[in-house]
């Protein structure tokens, strides 16, 4: 698909793109996903095809993955699906309000960083203590991985918050048996029988 084609809506890190998410994070009757690193959209699109009533947020540090999450989007003529280009930490504290998302969805997240003077890891302290300022009162909170040093890191600044740790409840859509969110590289490490980790989250 030409970028030209691309309907302002959906443009990655536009304007037009916050003032949409502007809007929706206003609107408290509706649900509302948000997603940090949400790379090619394979799992956000699947669930908002299948949620035409709830609205979803992609945000991808990454502009190439980013712009192929907004090319799916288009595809599937998803308008409750936008997807930012930006850092996750940083979009979060400067544009989402308190208590607005139903659900934060962040799987394998990149346990290293490449460039700490331009993005952090997400799993820690800091970006906990977003997660929960911008949850609804018995928001869900889940993060997956496969790595784990990088989940005993987690659970140690977990154990210090205020979130409750539950069992595993499926985000819905298309799930198959014996996985948690399907996305890629879930799929990706289930083949290779790797072992995968999981925080179900709820704010008190
Ligand atoms: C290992 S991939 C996982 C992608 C996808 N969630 C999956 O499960 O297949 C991690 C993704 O998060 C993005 N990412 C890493 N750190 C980020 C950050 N701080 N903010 C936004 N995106 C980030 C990366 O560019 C990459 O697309």
């Amino acid at each position: 698909m030409d970028s030209s084609n691309i309907s302002q809506l959906y443009c990655a890190g536009s304007k037009a793109t916050l003032s949409v998410a502007a809007t929706w994070l206003q609107d408290e009757l509706t649900t509302i996903h948000l997603e940090i690193g949400s790379s090619r959209g394979d799992f956000l699109c699947s669930l908002a095809e299948v949620n035409r009533n709830h609205r979803f947020i992609g945000v991808e540090i990454d502009q190439a993955k980013c712009f192929l999450a907004v090319e799916k989007a288009v595809r599937l003529k998803l308008g409750n699906t936008i997807f930012v280009q930006n850092e996750g930490y940083d979009f979060v504290s400067k544009n989402i309000p308190n208590g607005s998302i139903a659900f934060l969805h962040v799987y394998f997240p990149t346990p290293f960083v490449v460039a700490p003077f331009f993005f952090e890891k997400l799993g820690n302290e800091k970006f906990f203590l977003e997660a929960y300022r911008v949850l609804r009162p018995s928001g869900i909170f889940r993060i997956v991985t496969d790595h784990e040093d990088y989940f005993s890191e987690m659970q140690a600044a977990l154990e210090r918050s205020k979130f409750w740790f539950t069992e595993w409840t499926s985000p819905g859509g298309n799930i198959p048996e014996g996985y948690y969110v399907n996305t890629p590289l879930e799929r990706k490490f289930r083949r290779e029988a790797k072992k995968v980790y999981y925080f179900n989250l709820v704010r008190s």
